[in-house]
Protein backbone atom coordinates (compact mmCIF):
# COMPACT_ATOMS: atom_id res chain seq x y z
CA UNK A 1 0.00 0.00 0.00
CA UNK A 2 1.23 3.42 -0.84
CA UNK A 3 1.63 5.55 -3.90
CA UNK A 4 2.61 4.57 -7.49
CA UNK A 5 5.94 6.19 -8.01
CA UNK A 6 4.87 6.86 -11.97
CA UNK A 7 2.63 9.14 -10.98
CA UNK A 8 4.67 11.46 -8.43
CA UNK A 9 4.23 15.02 -9.04
CA UNK A 10 0.77 14.80 -10.45
CA UNK A 11 -2.23 16.21 -8.82
CA UNK A 12 -4.43 13.49 -9.55
CA UNK A 13 -1.27 11.40 -8.03
CA UNK A 14 -3.24 11.85 -4.37
CA UNK A 15 -6.68 9.76 -5.91
CA UNK A 16 -5.52 7.22 -8.57
CA UNK A 17 -1.66 6.67 -7.32
CA UNK A 18 -2.86 5.11 -4.16
CA UNK A 19 -2.15 1.61 -3.81
CA UNK A 20 -4.60 1.01 -0.96
CA UNK A 21 -8.38 0.96 0.19
CA UNK A 22 -8.62 4.52 -1.38
CA UNK A 23 -6.83 3.85 -4.42
CA UNK A 24 -9.53 0.89 -5.27
CA UNK A 25 -12.14 3.11 -4.56
CA UNK A 26 -11.37 6.09 -6.95
CA UNK A 27 -10.68 4.05 -9.87
CA UNK A 28 -12.74 0.33 -9.55
CA UNK A 29 -15.88 2.99 -10.03
CA UNK A 30 -14.22 5.22 -12.84
CA UNK A 31 -13.75 1.72 -14.43
CA UNK A 32 -17.41 0.94 -14.90
CA UNK A 33 -17.10 3.37 -18.25
CA UNK A 34 -14.70 0.91 -19.73
CA UNK A 35 -11.43 2.84 -19.00
CA UNK A 36 -9.19 -0.14 -19.28
CA UNK A 37 -6.36 -0.09 -15.86
CA UNK A 38 -3.73 1.28 -17.66
CA UNK A 39 -4.89 4.70 -18.28
CA UNK A 40 -4.59 4.81 -14.62
CA UNK A 41 -0.62 4.58 -15.14
CA UNK A 42 -0.07 8.21 -13.89
CA UNK A 43 -0.84 9.89 -17.00
CA UNK A 44 -1.97 13.75 -16.68
CA UNK A 45 -5.87 13.96 -16.39
CA UNK A 46 -7.71 16.67 -18.22
CA UNK A 47 -10.94 17.61 -16.85
CA UNK A 48 -13.03 19.35 -19.94
CA UNK A 49 -15.21 21.56 -18.36
CA UNK A 50 -18.62 21.93 -20.42
CA UNK A 51 -21.74 24.45 -20.56
CA UNK A 52 -23.63 22.51 -23.22
CA UNK A 53 -27.20 23.05 -22.73
CA UNK A 54 -29.99 22.71 -24.71
CA UNK A 55 -31.03 25.52 -23.04
CA UNK A 56 -28.28 27.95 -24.36
CA UNK A 57 -28.96 27.75 -27.51
CA UNK A 58 -25.30 29.01 -28.46
CA UNK A 59 -23.47 25.83 -26.39
CA UNK A 60 -25.47 23.15 -28.09
CA UNK A 61 -22.54 21.74 -30.20
CA UNK A 62 -19.97 21.95 -27.40
CA UNK A 63 -20.41 18.09 -26.68
CA UNK A 64 -19.29 17.41 -30.32
CA UNK A 65 -16.05 19.93 -29.80
CA UNK A 66 -15.64 17.79 -26.34
CA UNK A 67 -15.14 15.09 -28.55
CA UNK A 68 -12.46 16.56 -30.38
CA UNK A 69 -10.47 17.85 -27.72
CA UNK A 70 -10.92 14.20 -26.25
CA UNK A 71 -8.81 13.26 -29.56
CA UNK A 72 -6.00 15.55 -28.56
CA UNK A 73 -6.18 14.44 -24.87
CA UNK A 74 -5.87 11.00 -25.63
CA UNK A 75 -3.07 11.24 -28.61
CA UNK A 76 -0.83 13.49 -26.03
CA UNK A 77 -0.50 10.73 -23.78
CA UNK A 78 -3.50 11.86 -21.37
CA UNK A 79 -7.09 11.35 -19.86
CA UNK A 80 -10.05 13.14 -20.81
CA UNK A 81 -12.53 13.40 -18.88
CA UNK A 82 -15.58 15.40 -19.42
CA UNK A 83 -17.95 17.24 -16.54
CA UNK A 84 -21.09 19.64 -16.95
CA UNK A 85 -21.05 22.85 -15.67
CA UNK A 86 -24.47 24.88 -14.61
CA UNK A 87 -25.05 26.57 -18.26
CA UNK A 88 -26.36 30.13 -18.72
CA UNK A 89 -28.27 30.77 -21.65
CA UNK A 90 -28.76 34.72 -21.98
CA UNK A 91 -31.63 34.52 -24.30
CA UNK A 92 -33.49 32.15 -22.06
CA UNK A 93 -32.86 32.66 -18.08
CA UNK A 94 -34.78 35.09 -16.15
CA UNK A 95 -34.65 37.41 -14.08
CA UNK A 96 -31.22 37.83 -16.17
CA UNK A 97 -27.98 34.98 -16.08
CA UNK A 98 -25.70 37.45 -15.09
CA UNK A 99 -28.05 36.78 -11.38
CA UNK A 100 -26.05 33.07 -11.63
CA UNK A 101 -22.67 34.10 -13.29
CA UNK A 102 -21.10 33.88 -9.88
CA UNK A 103 -22.49 30.66 -9.26
CA UNK A 104 -21.74 28.90 -11.99
CA UNK A 105 -17.83 30.25 -11.06
CA UNK A 106 -18.82 28.78 -7.39
CA UNK A 107 -19.67 25.84 -9.62
CA UNK A 108 -16.88 25.19 -11.36
CA UNK A 109 -13.82 26.00 -8.89
CA UNK A 110 -15.59 23.76 -6.35
CA UNK A 111 -15.86 20.62 -9.62
CA UNK A 112 -12.35 21.43 -10.35
CA UNK A 113 -10.78 21.83 -7.20
CA UNK A 114 -12.85 18.53 -5.46
CA UNK A 115 -11.63 16.96 -8.86
CA UNK A 116 -8.38 14.46 -9.46
CA UNK A 117 -7.91 16.29 -12.98
CA UNK A 118 -4.42 18.13 -13.04
CA UNK A 119 -5.57 20.35 -15.72
CA UNK A 120 -8.73 21.96 -17.26
CA UNK A 121 -10.01 22.77 -20.56
CA UNK A 122 -13.11 25.17 -20.12
CA UNK A 123 -16.10 24.55 -23.35
CA UNK A 124 -18.51 27.71 -22.85
CA UNK A 125 -19.85 30.62 -25.30
CA UNK A 126 -22.78 32.29 -24.33
CA UNK A 127 -21.94 35.71 -22.71
CA UNK A 128 -21.87 34.62 -18.72
CA UNK A 129 -20.84 31.21 -19.24
CA UNK A 130 -16.74 32.15 -20.40
CA UNK A 131 -16.18 34.68 -17.04
CA UNK A 132 -18.05 32.27 -14.94
CA UNK A 133 -16.04 29.62 -15.90
CA UNK A 134 -12.75 31.17 -15.86
CA UNK A 135 -13.40 33.05 -12.28
CA UNK A 136 -13.89 29.58 -11.21
CA UNK A 137 -10.77 28.40 -12.60
CA UNK A 138 -8.86 31.23 -11.70
CA UNK A 139 -9.33 30.45 -8.04
CA UNK A 140 -8.16 26.82 -8.43
CA UNK A 141 -4.94 27.68 -10.19
CA UNK A 142 -4.37 24.58 -12.48
CA UNK A 143 -3.29 24.64 -15.85
CA UNK A 144 -5.95 25.89 -18.32
CA UNK A 145 -7.03 26.23 -21.87
CA UNK A 146 -10.29 28.18 -23.29
CA UNK A 147 -12.26 26.78 -26.01
CA UNK A 148 -15.28 29.23 -27.20
CA UNK A 149 -18.21 27.84 -28.94
CA UNK A 150 -17.94 30.21 -31.44
CA UNK A 151 -19.79 32.77 -33.74
CA UNK A 152 -23.04 31.58 -35.44
CA UNK A 153 -22.92 31.76 -39.40
CA UNK A 154 -23.60 35.20 -40.45
CA UNK A 155 -27.78 35.83 -39.97
CA UNK A 156 -29.42 36.18 -43.57
CA UNK A 157 -32.79 38.06 -44.16
CA UNK A 158 -34.51 39.33 -47.35
CA UNK A 159 -30.71 38.78 -49.21
CA UNK A 160 -28.68 40.90 -46.79
CA UNK A 161 -26.80 40.58 -43.50
CA UNK A 162 -28.76 40.78 -40.30
CA UNK A 163 -26.57 40.93 -36.77
CA UNK A 164 -27.67 38.94 -33.77
CA UNK A 165 -29.46 41.03 -31.12
CA UNK A 166 -28.56 44.32 -33.27
CA UNK A 167 -31.09 43.98 -35.61
CA UNK A 168 -33.50 42.84 -33.04
CA UNK A 169 -33.20 46.30 -31.21
CA UNK A 170 -33.15 48.14 -34.89
CA UNK A 171 -36.44 45.91 -36.03
CA UNK A 172 -38.46 46.35 -32.94
CA UNK A 173 -37.96 50.33 -32.95
CA UNK A 174 -38.76 50.27 -36.63
CA UNK A 175 -42.09 48.21 -35.80
CA UNK A 176 -42.68 50.91 -33.16
CA UNK A 177 -42.28 53.96 -35.19
CA UNK A 178 -44.30 52.02 -38.00
CA UNK A 179 -41.47 51.54 -40.32
CA UNK A 180 -41.38 47.66 -40.26
CA UNK A 181 -44.06 45.37 -40.76
CA UNK A 182 -45.01 42.35 -37.83
CA UNK A 183 -44.79 40.27 -40.50
CA UNK A 184 -41.73 41.32 -41.53
CA UNK A 185 -40.59 41.27 -38.36
CA UNK A 186 -41.26 37.63 -37.12
CA UNK A 187 -39.82 36.75 -40.70
CA UNK A 188 -36.87 37.88 -39.29
CA UNK A 189 -36.30 35.31 -36.92
CA UNK A 190 -35.90 32.72 -38.08
CA UNK A 191 -32.70 34.25 -40.74
CA UNK A 192 -31.06 35.81 -37.58
CA UNK A 193 -30.00 32.74 -35.98
CA UNK A 194 -29.16 29.52 -38.28
CA UNK A 195 -26.30 27.72 -36.91
CA UNK A 196 -25.13 26.68 -33.65
CA UNK A 197 -22.76 29.27 -31.59
CA UNK A 198 -23.35 32.29 -30.19
CA UNK A 199 -24.04 36.06 -31.45
CA UNK A 200 -22.44 36.93 -34.62
CA UNK A 201 -22.17 40.54 -33.79
CA UNK A 202 -19.42 42.15 -31.93
CA UNK A 203 -21.48 41.16 -28.70
CA UNK A 204 -20.26 40.00 -24.92
CA UNK A 205 -19.82 36.60 -26.25
CA UNK A 206 -17.45 37.63 -29.34
CA UNK A 207 -15.76 40.33 -27.95
CA UNK A 208 -14.77 37.65 -24.65
CA UNK A 209 -13.99 34.86 -26.94
CA UNK A 210 -11.29 37.65 -28.83
CA UNK A 211 -10.07 38.72 -24.99
CA UNK A 212 -9.34 35.47 -24.33
CA UNK A 213 -7.45 34.97 -27.11
CA UNK A 214 -5.59 38.36 -26.54
CA UNK A 215 -4.94 37.03 -23.37
CA UNK A 216 -3.45 34.06 -24.86
CA UNK A 217 -5.92 31.53 -22.91
CA UNK A 218 -6.89 29.95 -26.15
CA UNK A 219 -5.26 28.66 -29.40
CA UNK A 220 -4.78 31.78 -31.91
CA UNK A 221 -8.08 31.65 -33.65
CA UNK A 222 -10.44 30.73 -30.98
CA UNK A 223 -11.79 34.15 -31.08
CA UNK A 224 -13.06 34.27 -34.50
CA UNK A 225 -14.07 30.75 -36.02
CA UNK A 226 -17.15 29.70 -36.68
CA UNK A 227 -18.95 27.72 -34.31
CA UNK A 228 -19.69 25.10 -37.17
CA UNK A 229 -16.11 25.65 -39.11
CA UNK A 230 -14.23 22.11 -39.20
CA UNK A 231 -11.28 24.82 -38.50
CA UNK A 232 -12.74 25.03 -34.56
CA UNK A 233 -12.88 21.18 -34.40
CA UNK A 234 -9.42 20.87 -35.23
CA UNK A 235 -8.32 23.63 -32.97
CA UNK A 236 -10.09 21.81 -30.15
CA UNK A 237 -8.55 18.30 -30.66
CA UNK A 238 -5.15 20.88 -30.78
CA UNK A 239 -6.06 22.16 -28.05
CA UNK A 240 -6.09 18.81 -26.16
CA UNK A 241 -2.84 17.76 -27.78
CA UNK A 242 -1.63 21.32 -25.75
CA UNK A 243 -3.19 21.24 -22.82
CA UNK A 244 -1.45 17.57 -21.93
CA UNK A 245 2.08 19.59 -22.58
CA UNK A 246 1.13 22.47 -20.37
CA UNK A 247 0.03 20.05 -17.60
CA UNK A 248 3.41 18.07 -17.97
CA UNK A 249 5.09 21.90 -17.73
CA UNK A 250 3.28 22.68 -14.91
CA UNK A 251 2.50 26.21 -16.68
CA UNK A 252 -0.47 27.38 -14.66
CA UNK A 253 -3.45 29.76 -15.36
CA UNK A 254 -1.89 32.72 -12.88
CA UNK A 255 1.27 32.71 -15.47
CA UNK A 256 -0.90 33.38 -18.41
CA UNK A 257 -3.24 35.77 -17.23
CA UNK A 258 -0.84 38.37 -15.76
CA UNK A 259 -1.68 41.88 -15.69
CA UNK A 260 0.47 42.37 -19.18
CA UNK A 261 -2.00 39.80 -20.61
CA UNK A 262 -4.96 41.95 -19.17
CA UNK A 263 -3.87 45.02 -20.89
CA UNK A 264 -3.40 43.05 -24.28
CA UNK A 265 -7.40 42.47 -23.92
CA UNK A 266 -8.14 45.73 -23.06
CA UNK A 267 -5.94 47.13 -26.12
CA UNK A 268 -7.88 44.60 -28.12
CA UNK A 269 -11.14 45.78 -26.64
CA UNK A 270 -10.85 48.64 -27.74
CA UNK A 271 -9.75 47.80 -30.86
CA UNK A 272 -12.64 45.61 -31.75
CA UNK A 273 -15.36 48.01 -30.51
CA UNK A 274 -15.58 45.62 -27.84
CA UNK A 275 -19.04 44.94 -25.62
CA UNK A 276 -19.14 47.12 -22.65
CA UNK A 277 -19.98 43.85 -20.52
CA UNK A 278 -16.14 42.80 -20.70
CA UNK A 279 -15.31 45.76 -18.28
CA UNK A 280 -17.65 43.90 -15.48
CA UNK A 281 -15.58 40.72 -16.10
CA UNK A 282 -12.36 40.95 -16.70
CA UNK A 283 -12.63 43.16 -12.84
CA UNK A 284 -13.67 40.23 -11.78
CA UNK A 285 -11.44 37.77 -13.08
CA UNK A 286 -8.51 40.18 -12.33
CA UNK A 287 -9.94 40.17 -8.20
CA UNK A 288 -9.79 36.11 -8.21
CA UNK A 289 -6.03 36.38 -9.68
CA UNK A 290 -5.11 39.27 -7.55
CA UNK A 291 -3.67 41.43 -10.61
CA UNK A 292 -4.34 44.95 -9.76
CA UNK A 293 -6.94 46.27 -12.23
CA UNK A 294 -9.48 49.24 -11.75
CA UNK A 295 -12.24 50.38 -13.72
CA UNK A 296 -10.33 53.28 -15.10
CA UNK A 297 -7.74 50.65 -16.44
CA UNK A 298 -10.04 50.84 -19.22
CA UNK A 299 -10.23 54.40 -20.39
CA UNK A 300 -6.10 54.84 -20.22
CA UNK A 301 -5.00 51.40 -21.80
CA UNK A 302 -7.85 51.58 -24.22
CA UNK A 303 -7.64 55.51 -24.76
CA UNK A 304 -4.60 55.76 -27.72
CA UNK A 305 -5.99 52.84 -29.52
CA UNK A 306 -8.20 53.22 -32.54
CA UNK A 307 -10.62 51.43 -33.74
CA UNK A 308 -9.59 48.77 -36.05
CA UNK A 309 -12.64 46.28 -36.76
CA UNK A 310 -15.80 47.79 -38.69
CA UNK A 311 -18.22 44.79 -36.90
CA UNK A 312 -21.66 45.58 -35.37
CA UNK A 313 -23.38 47.01 -33.42
CA UNK A 314 -21.16 49.83 -34.20
CA UNK A 315 -19.89 48.84 -37.89
CA UNK A 316 -20.76 47.07 -40.85
CA UNK A 317 -19.97 43.18 -40.66
CA UNK A 318 -20.32 40.26 -38.93
CA UNK A 319 -18.02 37.69 -37.04
CA UNK A 320 -17.56 35.25 -40.52
CA UNK A 321 -16.43 38.74 -41.83
CA UNK A 322 -13.84 39.14 -39.36
CA UNK A 323 -12.76 34.93 -39.15
CA UNK A 324 -12.35 34.87 -43.14
CA UNK A 325 -10.30 38.57 -42.77
CA UNK A 326 -7.18 37.20 -40.44
CA UNK A 327 -9.21 37.17 -37.03
CA UNK A 328 -7.38 38.57 -33.74
CA UNK A 329 -4.31 37.57 -35.06
CA UNK A 330 -4.40 40.10 -37.83
CA UNK A 331 -5.85 42.75 -35.71
CA UNK A 332 -2.43 42.06 -32.91
CA UNK A 333 -0.57 42.35 -36.33
CA UNK A 334 -2.34 46.16 -37.01
CA UNK A 335 -1.73 47.09 -33.36
CA UNK A 336 1.91 47.14 -33.84
CA UNK A 337 3.49 48.29 -30.52
CA UNK A 338 0.42 48.56 -28.89
CA UNK A 339 0.25 45.07 -28.18
CA UNK A 340 2.73 43.70 -25.06
CA UNK A 341 4.93 41.29 -27.30
CA UNK A 342 6.43 39.52 -24.00
CA UNK A 343 3.11 38.44 -23.10
CA UNK A 344 3.14 34.26 -22.99
CA UNK A 345 0.46 32.66 -23.87
CA UNK A 346 -1.19 28.58 -23.39
CA UNK A 347 0.54 28.42 -27.07
CA UNK A 348 4.11 28.66 -26.47
CA UNK A 349 4.83 31.66 -28.38
CA UNK A 350 4.67 34.54 -26.84
CA UNK A 351 1.98 37.49 -28.05
CA UNK A 352 4.45 39.25 -30.16
CA UNK A 353 5.14 36.17 -32.14
CA UNK A 354 1.82 35.03 -32.92
CA UNK A 355 1.24 38.79 -33.98
CA UNK A 356 4.08 38.95 -36.25
CA UNK A 357 2.06 35.77 -38.05
CA UNK A 358 -1.12 37.91 -38.28
CA UNK A 359 -2.65 38.42 -41.95
CA UNK A 360 -5.32 40.74 -43.05
CA UNK A 361 -7.12 39.78 -46.43
CA UNK A 362 -9.91 42.09 -46.07
CA UNK A 363 -8.53 45.81 -45.16
CA UNK A 364 -12.43 46.69 -45.26
CA UNK A 365 -13.05 44.94 -42.50
CA UNK A 366 -9.67 45.15 -40.15
CA UNK A 367 -8.32 48.40 -40.83
CA UNK A 368 -4.59 49.87 -40.11
CA UNK A 369 -3.65 52.32 -37.43
CA UNK A 370 -3.27 54.34 -40.72
CA UNK A 371 -6.61 54.32 -41.56
CA UNK A 372 -8.44 53.10 -38.93
CA UNK A 373 -12.40 52.51 -38.69
CA UNK A 374 -12.29 55.29 -35.94
CA UNK A 375 -11.19 56.93 -33.91
CA UNK A 376 -9.86 56.16 -29.76
CA UNK A 377 -12.85 54.03 -29.09
CA UNK A 378 -11.94 52.24 -26.04
CA UNK A 379 -14.62 52.47 -22.81
CA UNK A 380 -15.03 55.55 -21.20
CA UNK A 381 -14.96 55.73 -17.68
CA UNK A 382 -16.94 58.56 -16.25
CA UNK A 383 -16.86 60.37 -12.99
CA UNK A 384 -18.92 63.24 -10.75
CA UNK A 385 -20.99 63.28 -8.18
CA UNK A 386 -23.90 61.06 -10.09
CA UNK A 387 -21.39 58.58 -10.10
CA UNK A 388 -18.92 58.72 -6.50
CA UNK A 389 -17.29 54.94 -7.66
CA UNK A 390 -17.48 55.69 -11.55
CA UNK A 391 -20.05 54.84 -14.77
CA UNK A 392 -19.27 53.68 -18.30
CA UNK A 393 -20.09 55.04 -21.81
CA UNK A 394 -18.87 52.79 -25.08
CA UNK A 395 -18.16 55.82 -27.22
CA UNK A 396 -18.41 54.49 -30.69
CA UNK A 397 -21.94 53.05 -29.33
CA UNK A 398 -23.23 56.41 -29.43
CA UNK A 399 -24.04 59.67 -31.08
CA UNK A 400 -21.46 61.73 -31.40
CA UNK A 401 -23.36 65.10 -30.92
CA UNK A 402 -25.01 63.84 -27.76
CA UNK A 403 -21.56 62.88 -26.11
CA UNK A 404 -21.94 66.54 -24.56
CA UNK A 405 -24.75 67.42 -23.62
CA UNK A 406 -27.29 68.69 -20.72
CA UNK A 407 -30.50 67.97 -20.20
CA UNK A 408 -33.73 67.51 -18.16
CA UNK A 409 -34.07 64.16 -16.09
CA UNK A 410 -36.80 61.92 -16.80
CA UNK A 411 -36.81 59.20 -13.79
CA UNK A 412 -38.15 56.00 -13.61
CA UNK A 413 -37.83 54.26 -10.30
CA UNK A 414 -37.54 50.52 -11.38
CA UNK A 415 -38.22 48.62 -14.53
CA UNK A 416 -41.53 48.27 -13.81
CA UNK A 417 -42.28 51.83 -13.78
CA UNK A 418 -40.49 52.14 -17.23
CA UNK A 419 -42.51 49.30 -18.77
CA UNK A 420 -45.53 51.04 -17.54
CA UNK A 421 -45.06 55.16 -18.69
CA UNK A 422 -42.69 55.19 -21.41
CA UNK A 423 -45.26 54.59 -24.16
CA UNK A 424 -47.53 57.41 -22.25
CA UNK A 425 -48.76 60.00 -24.58
CA UNK A 426 -48.64 61.71 -21.75
CA UNK A 427 -44.89 61.63 -20.22
CA UNK A 428 -43.31 64.73 -20.66
CA UNK A 429 -40.25 63.98 -22.44
CA UNK A 430 -38.35 65.31 -25.67
CA UNK A 431 -35.37 64.74 -27.76
CA UNK A 432 -33.31 66.45 -25.13
CA UNK A 433 -34.46 64.56 -22.13
CA UNK A 434 -32.33 62.24 -20.12
CA UNK A 435 -33.87 59.28 -19.45
CA UNK A 436 -32.79 57.90 -15.97
CA UNK A 437 -33.80 54.26 -14.79
CA UNK A 438 -32.80 53.41 -11.04
CA UNK A 439 -32.47 49.68 -9.41
CA UNK A 440 -30.94 48.03 -12.34
CA UNK A 441 -27.69 46.92 -10.51
CA UNK A 442 -25.96 43.87 -8.72
CA UNK A 443 -28.68 44.37 -5.55
CA UNK A 444 -31.11 45.77 -7.12
CA UNK A 445 -32.82 43.89 -9.80
CA UNK A 446 -30.87 41.49 -8.76
CA UNK A 447 -28.58 40.15 -11.04
CA UNK A 448 -27.43 43.81 -13.07
CA UNK A 449 -29.20 43.10 -16.59
CA UNK A 450 -29.16 44.13 -19.93
CA UNK A 451 -31.87 46.99 -19.53
CA UNK A 452 -29.60 50.20 -19.74
CA UNK A 453 -30.29 50.41 -23.68
CA UNK A 454 -34.14 51.25 -23.04
CA UNK A 455 -36.15 51.50 -25.59
CA UNK A 456 -36.93 55.16 -26.59
CA UNK A 457 -40.68 56.75 -25.86
CA UNK A 458 -43.03 55.90 -28.75
CA UNK A 459 -44.11 59.37 -29.56
CA UNK A 460 -40.24 60.49 -30.06
CA UNK A 461 -39.61 57.30 -32.57
CA UNK A 462 -42.60 58.24 -34.09
CA UNK A 463 -41.06 62.24 -34.56
CA UNK A 464 -37.74 60.63 -35.85
CA UNK A 465 -36.05 60.63 -32.85
CA UNK A 466 -33.30 57.53 -32.67
CA UNK A 467 -30.83 58.12 -29.90
CA UNK A 468 -31.00 59.92 -26.63
CA UNK A 469 -28.90 60.32 -23.70
CA UNK A 470 -29.60 57.49 -21.00
CA UNK A 471 -28.60 56.27 -17.57
CA UNK A 472 -28.76 53.60 -15.06
CA UNK A 473 -27.25 51.64 -12.91
CA UNK A 474 -27.72 48.54 -15.27
CA UNK A 475 -25.47 47.11 -18.26
CA UNK A 476 -26.57 46.85 -22.06
CA UNK A 477 -25.96 43.61 -24.25
CA UNK A 478 -23.00 44.12 -26.51
CA UNK A 479 -25.10 43.89 -28.97
CA UNK A 480 -26.50 47.10 -28.29
CA UNK A 481 -25.99 50.69 -29.26
CA UNK A 482 -26.42 54.27 -28.24
CA UNK A 483 -25.38 56.99 -26.01
CA UNK A 484 -26.02 55.18 -22.99
CA UNK A 485 -24.28 55.62 -19.66
CA UNK A 486 -23.68 51.95 -17.62
CA UNK A 487 -22.72 50.41 -14.32
CA UNK A 488 -23.37 53.42 -12.42
CA UNK A 489 -22.06 53.29 -9.11
CA UNK A 490 -22.60 52.72 -6.45
CA UNK A 491 -26.27 51.09 -7.42
CA UNK A 492 -29.37 53.09 -6.69
CA UNK A 493 -30.31 50.01 -4.22
CA UNK A 494 -26.65 50.52 -2.45
CA UNK A 495 -27.33 54.03 -1.61
CA UNK A 496 -25.59 55.73 -4.95
CA UNK A 497 -26.84 59.40 -5.57
CA UNK A 498 -28.71 58.05 -8.33
CA UNK A 499 -31.34 57.21 -5.65
CA UNK A 500 -31.74 60.73 -5.37
CA UNK A 501 -32.26 62.10 -9.06
CA UNK A 502 -35.60 63.43 -9.36
CA UNK A 503 -37.28 64.47 -12.74
CA UNK A 504 -36.49 67.51 -13.59
CA UNK A 505 -33.37 67.59 -12.15
CA UNK A 506 -30.46 68.89 -14.68
CA UNK A 507 -27.61 66.32 -15.69
CA UNK A 508 -24.56 67.52 -17.37
CA UNK A 509 -22.79 64.73 -19.39
CA UNK A 510 -19.26 65.92 -20.54
CA UNK A 511 -17.76 63.08 -22.54
CA UNK A 512 -14.35 64.38 -23.71
CA UNK A 513 -13.90 65.33 -19.82
CA UNK A 514 -15.13 62.25 -18.32
CA UNK A 515 -17.96 63.94 -16.28
CA UNK A 516 -21.11 63.47 -15.23
CA UNK A 517 -23.10 65.77 -13.36
CA UNK A 518 -26.24 66.17 -11.62
CA UNK A 519 -26.37 69.55 -11.03
CA UNK A 520 -28.26 69.58 -7.41
CA UNK A 521 -26.67 71.12 -4.29
CA UNK A 522 -25.22 68.77 -2.10
CA UNK A 523 -28.13 70.55 0.80
CA UNK A 524 -31.01 69.25 -1.46
CA UNK A 525 -29.15 65.91 -1.85
CA UNK A 526 -29.06 65.46 1.91
CA UNK A 527 -32.33 66.80 2.77
CA UNK A 528 -33.68 64.28 -0.27
CA UNK A 529 -31.76 61.35 1.26
CA UNK A 530 -33.42 62.04 4.55
CA UNK A 531 -36.79 61.93 3.96
CA UNK A 532 -36.21 58.85 1.56
CA UNK A 533 -38.56 56.04 2.22
CA UNK A 534 -36.93 52.77 3.48
CA UNK A 535 -35.70 50.15 0.57
CA UNK A 536 -37.75 48.12 -0.70
CA UNK A 537 -37.60 44.28 0.98
CA UNK A 538 -34.45 42.09 -0.45
CA UNK A 539 -34.56 38.55 -1.13
CA UNK A 540 -35.44 36.07 1.71
CA UNK A 541 -33.87 33.14 0.59
CA UNK A 542 -32.23 30.89 -1.61
CA UNK A 543 -29.13 31.80 -4.45
CA UNK A 544 -30.68 35.25 -4.71
CA UNK A 545 -30.56 35.99 -1.05
CA UNK A 546 -26.95 35.01 -0.72
CA UNK A 547 -26.33 37.29 -4.00
CA UNK A 548 -27.81 40.26 -2.87
CA UNK A 549 -26.65 39.95 0.49
CA UNK A 550 -22.57 40.12 -0.67
CA UNK A 551 -22.01 41.12 -4.40
CA UNK A 552 -19.53 44.20 -5.00
CA UNK A 553 -20.53 46.78 -7.32
CA UNK A 554 -20.21 47.05 -10.91
CA UNK A 555 -17.11 48.79 -10.60
CA UNK A 556 -15.46 46.20 -8.72
CA UNK A 557 -16.53 43.70 -11.06
CA UNK A 558 -20.04 42.40 -9.17
CA UNK A 559 -18.27 38.85 -7.51
CA UNK A 560 -19.74 37.84 -4.48
CA UNK A 561 -17.09 39.72 -1.79
CA UNK A 562 -16.08 36.22 -0.58
CA UNK A 563 -15.18 34.92 -4.15
CA UNK A 564 -12.32 37.48 -4.55
CA UNK A 565 -8.89 36.01 -4.38
CA UNK A 566 -8.01 32.08 -4.90
CA UNK A 567 -8.35 29.12 -2.76
CA UNK A 568 -5.48 26.82 -4.45
CA UNK A 569 -5.73 23.46 -5.55
CA UNK A 570 -4.73 21.55 -2.78
CA UNK A 571 -7.54 19.29 -0.66
CA UNK A 572 -6.04 17.46 2.04
CA UNK A 573 -8.49 15.11 3.36
CA UNK A 574 -9.73 12.29 1.77
CA UNK A 575 -13.89 11.55 0.89
CA UNK A 576 -13.73 8.03 2.74
FE1 LIG B 1 -25.66 33.54 -26.25
FE2 LIG B 1 -25.55 36.03 -27.49
S1 LIG B 1 -27.20 35.05 -26.53
S2 LIG B 1 -24.02 34.56 -27.14
MG1 LIG C 1 -25.77 39.69 -23.63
Amino acid sequence: MGTDDRRKGLRSAGTYGKIDRDGFIHRSWMKNQGLPDEVFDGRPVIGICNTWSELTPCNTHLRDVAEHVKRGVWEAGGLPLEFPAMSLGETQMRPTAMLFRNLLAMEVEESIRGNPIDGVVLLGGCDKTTPGQLMGAASVDLPTMVISSGPMLNGKFRGRDIGSGTDVWKFSEEVRAGEMSLADFMAAESGMSRSHGTCMTMGTASTMSCLIEAMGLSLPHNGTLPAVDARRFALAHRTGRRMVELVRQDVRLSQIATREAFENAIVMHAAIGGSTNAVVHLLALAGRLGVPLVQSDFDIIGREVPLLVDLMPSGRFLMEDFCYAGGVPAVLKALGGHVRRDAVTVSGHAMGEIADQGECFNAEVIASLDQPVGPSSGVWVLSGNLCPDGAILKPNAASPELLTHTGRAVVFEDIEDYKARIDSPDLEVDATSVMVLKGCGPKGYPGMPEVGNMALPAKLLAKGVRDMVRISDARMSGTAFGTVILHVSPEARAGGPLALVQTGDLIELDGPGRRLELKVSDAELEARRLAAGPPPAAPARGWAKLYVDTVLGADKGADLDFLVGSSGAVVTRESH
